[in-house]
C-alpha cells in the first residue's frame, strides 16, 4: 500500500510533497517522510505519525529545495517508526518504495555478509544498499538501479534520488502503481493522480518494467531490462482538483455519500440508449456477439466491491438467466476454480490496484477466461490487464470506507445485466425501457435518500454506544445487510454482522437480547412478508429492531421501533437505494465515536499487498 510522490521543478519542492503526501494518505498512514537536495546533499527527515505529524517534525525548519521525495507508509515488515519509515538511505542512494520485495530477507543476509550495514526492518532498504552497492562497483545511477533490479523479486513503485547525480528522479514500476505528471517546466511521479491534480492534468501512466528518468529538462522512459526506449501516450485528466478536497465537509466520506447522484449521472451518461433499447456496448468494449454465446459468469473482488459482486449475480440470473458464481478474490486464485470455456470472468475493483483481485484475474486469463474489469481508476493495472473495462465514473475515492464506487459499481452492473439481457432476448424492449427510464430517476432518488440524514443522526445518537450490531437482509438486498455490517465494523470497530434474515433462526437468533440492535431491509418486494416475520421474531426476544423501508409500507410500523424510509425503485435498483442510510448510519455512529472516519485504524484504501 503505501504513497509515493516525488517533485522536480521551479517551486519549492517541500510545500508540494506535504500536500500530495496528504492526497495519498488514503493509501496509508502510519508513518511518513521527505527527502530533498539541499546544497548538494540529500537531506531526509521521518516520523511515525500521520502527514500532520511530519509537518510539525520540520516546521521552523525552512526547507527549501526544487527535488525532492515524499512517502506515507502503512507498515508491512517493521513496526510503524521513524527508522522504518521512507525515504530509505544506502550511501547517497535515497528512495521511496510502495509495495513488496519478496526475496528480501536473502538479499538482506548476502548484503550483510558483504559488510552492509543495515538500519532498519524494512524489505525497501535492501534496494538502496543494492544500488549503492552497484554506483560503487563504477556503475553510473542509472544502470545501477538497471542492475539491482534485476536481483529484486516483488511488486515495487519506487522513486529514487542520488547525491552523486543531483536534480535527477528515477521512477521505476513493477506491480505497483505509477504515474507521471506533466507540468509546464515541472514534472511529478505519484502513486495516485490526485497528489499532483493542483498542477497538471497531463499524465503518462507508467506501464510494468519500465524506468523513466526525470529531469528539469524533460522525461525519458526505457524499459528497465533492456534500455530500449519507450514512447508513452499522455493521458489527459478529467478530474477537477476539487474533486479531491474536502469541498466543506466534515470527512471525505460523507462527502462521497452526498457524490453519488453526481457519480451515478456520471456513470450512466452516454451509455445506453433509451430509443433504441440498447445498452452501449462500447462503454465496455464488449461485442453482442460475444455476450449471445457467455453461458457463465463468474464475479470477482474484494471487500465492498464483493458485496456488489454479490447483488450482481442476483442482477444477472434473474436479469439474463446466464449462471454466475461469485468469489471473493483471495479464495478464487487458490481454489482451482473450474472455468468451462468461453466464460467471462467480470473482476469489480475501486482502486483496480488490488493485489488479490489483480491474482485472480491474471488466474483467470491463464485458465483461458475473457475478463472484464469494472474499475473506477483510469490506467490502474486491472483496467489495463483485462480483455474489456466498464469505468465507473465516480470520481477519486478517497475515505477508506468505499461509498459512492460500491454504489457506481452497482450502476455498472444494472448495465451489463441488461446488455446480457438483450443479446440473449430474455428481456423485451419494452422491459429494457422501464428499466432504463427507472435508472434515468436513479439520482434523484439518492438525492432523498440522503435526506434521511437527520433521521439517521437521531438513530446514531441512540446506539454508538453499543457493542454489537446484527444487520438483516433477503435476496438482492442479503449483500447490503453484509454492506451495513462492513461499514459499521470497520470505521467505528463495534463489533457488526450481516445475515440473510431467513438464517437466522439457524444460530445467530442466540445473541437477540434487549441490548441488541438490529436494522432489517424492507423494501416492498417479494419477500417482504418473509422479512416482516424475521423483524417479529427479533421483537419478541426484546431486540430493538431499525427498518429500513419503502416510502409508504404501514406493515413495518408494528415491528420497528425505528423506521427510514426511502423512495420506491424496481427491484434491481434498491440495493443502491438502501446502501445510502447504511452509510450514513456507520458515518455517524463513528463520528459520534470519535473515531478517524476517513483513515480507520489498520486499514488502507488500495490493498496492494496479499
Ligand atoms: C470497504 C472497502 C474495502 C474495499 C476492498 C477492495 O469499505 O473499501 O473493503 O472494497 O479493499 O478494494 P478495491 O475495490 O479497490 O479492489
Amino acid at each position: 500500500m503505501c504513497g509515493i510522490i516525488g517533485y522536480i521543478g521551479k517551486q519549492n519542492a517541500i510545500p508540494i510533497l506535504i500536500k500530495g503526501l496528504k492526497r495519498l494518505e488514503y493509501r496509508g498512514y502510519d508513518s511518513a517522510g521527505i527527502a530533498f537536495f539541499m546544497n548538494n546533499k540529500i537531506g531526509v527527515r521521518r516520523c511515525a505519525g500521520k502527514i500532520k505529524d511530519l509537518e510539525s517534525h520540520i516546521r521552523g525548519e525552512r526547507l527549501k529545495s526544487i527535488t525532492g521525495l515524499g512517502h506515507t507508509r502503512w507498515a508491512t515488515h517493521g513496526k510503524p517508526s521513524e527508522e522504518n519509515a521512507h525515504p530509505h538511505r544506502a550511501g547517497g542512494i535515497v528512495l521511496v518504495h510502495n509495495g513488496i520485495i519478496e526475496n528480501y530477507f536473502e538479499l538482506k543476509e548476502e548484503l550483510k555478509k558483504k559488510g552492509h550495514v543495515f538500519t532498519s526492518e524494512t524489505d525497501t532498504e535492501v534496494i538502496c544498499h543494492l544500488i549503492h552497492s552497484y554506483s560503487q562497483n563504477g556503475l553510473n545511477f542509472e544502470d545501477a538501479t538497471r542492475e539491482a533490479l534485476k536481483h529484486v523479486e516483488g511488486a515495487y513503485a519506487i522513486g529514487i534520488i542520488n547525491e552523486k547525480e543531483p536534480q535527477k528522479i528515477l521512477a521505476v514500476k513493477k506491480d505497483s502503481p505509477l504515474v507521471i505528471g506533466l507540468g509546464k517546466g515541472e514534472f511529478f511521479i505519484a502513486s495516485d493522480i490526485p497528489a499532483f491534480l493542483n498542477y497538471t492534468k497531463d499524465v503518462i501512466i507508467l506501464d510494468n518494467d519500465e524506468i523513466a528518468s526525470i529531469t528539469h529538462k524533460g522525461v525519458s522512459i526505457s524499459k528497465l531490462h533492456n534500455s530500449k526506449p519507450v514512447k508513452k501516450e499522455i493521458t489527459k485528466i478529467t478530474w477537477s482538483p476539487s474533486m479531491a478536497e474536502k469541498s466543506g465537509y466534515r470527512h471525505f466520506m460523507l462527502k462521497e455519500i452526498h457524490e453519488q447522484p453526481r457519480a451515478i449521472s456520471d456513470t450512466i451518461r452516454g451509455r445506453f440508449s433509451l430509443e433504441r433499447a440498447e445498452v452501449n456496448l462500447g462503454e465496455f468494449s464488449l461485442k453482442e456477439n460475444d455476450l449471445k454465446k457467455l453461458d457463465k459468469i463468474f464475479l470477482v473482488a474484494c471487500g465492498t466491491s464483493w458485496h456488489a459482486a454479490l447483488v450482481g449475480k442476483y442482477m444477472i440470473e434473474e436479469m439474463a438467466r446466464v449462471p454466475c458464481e461469485v468469489d471473493i478474490a483471495s479464495e478464487f486464485r487458490y481454489r482451482k476454480p473450474l472455468i468451462p470455456k468461453g466464460s467471462l470472468v467480470i473482476v469489480i475493483t475501486q482502486s483496480g490496484e488490488t493485489a488479490d483481485t489483480l491474482a485472480a484475474q491474471k488466474e483467470s486469463r491463464k485458465l483461458g477466461a475473457k475478463v472484464l474489469s469494472i474499475c473506477n481508476v483510469v490506467g490502474s493495472t486491472s483496467a489495463r490487464e483485462a480483455d474489456s473495462v466498464f469505468y465507473t465514473h465516480s470520481g477519486p475515492e478517497i475515505g477508506v470506507a468505499s461509498t459512492k464506487a460500491f454504489t457506481t459499481q452497482l450502476t455498472g452492473l444494472y448495465l451489463f445485466s441488461i446488455a446480457l439481457a438483450k443479446a440473449k432476448k430474455t428481456l423485451s424492449s419494452h422491459e429494457i425501457r422501464e428499466l432504463f427510464n427507472e435508472l434515468l430517476q436513479l439520482p434523484e432518488k439518492v438525492e432523498k435518500s440522503l435526506q434521511s440524514n437527520n433521521a439517521i443522526i437521531k438513530i446514531a445518537k441512540q446506539f454508538f454506544r453499543v457493542r454489537d450490531f446484527l444487520y438483516l437482509g433477503r435476496g438482492i438486498n442479503y449483500p447490503i445487510a453484509l454492506e451495513g455490517a462492513l461499514k459499521l465494523k470497520e470505521i467505528s470497530y463495534i463489533h457488526a454482522e450481516g445475515y440473510p434474515a431467513g438464517e437466522m433462526k439457524h444460530g445467530p437468533i442466540a445473541l437477540i437480547d434487549n441490548n441488541m440492535p438490529v436494522l432489517a431491509l424492507a423494501p416492498d418486494d417479494n419477500i417482504l412478508e418473509k422479512i416482516l416475520s424475521n423483524m417479529e421474531e427479533v421483537k419478541s426476544r426484546g431486540g430493538k429492531v431499525i427498518a429500513v423501508a419503502t416510502e409508504d409500507n404501514t406493515k413495518v410500523l408494528s415491528r420497528a421501533s425505528y423506521i427510514l424510509t426511502m423512495p420506491k425503485t424496481n427491484y434491481y435498483l434498491t440495493p443502491i437505494i438502501f446502501s445510502i442510510p447504511l452509510h450514513l448510519l456507520a458515518y455517524h455512529m463513528a463520528v459520534l465515536r470519535k473515531c478517524n472516519v476517513d483513515q480507520p485504524r489498520n486499514l488502507a484504501k488500495s490493498v496492494t499487498v496479499e
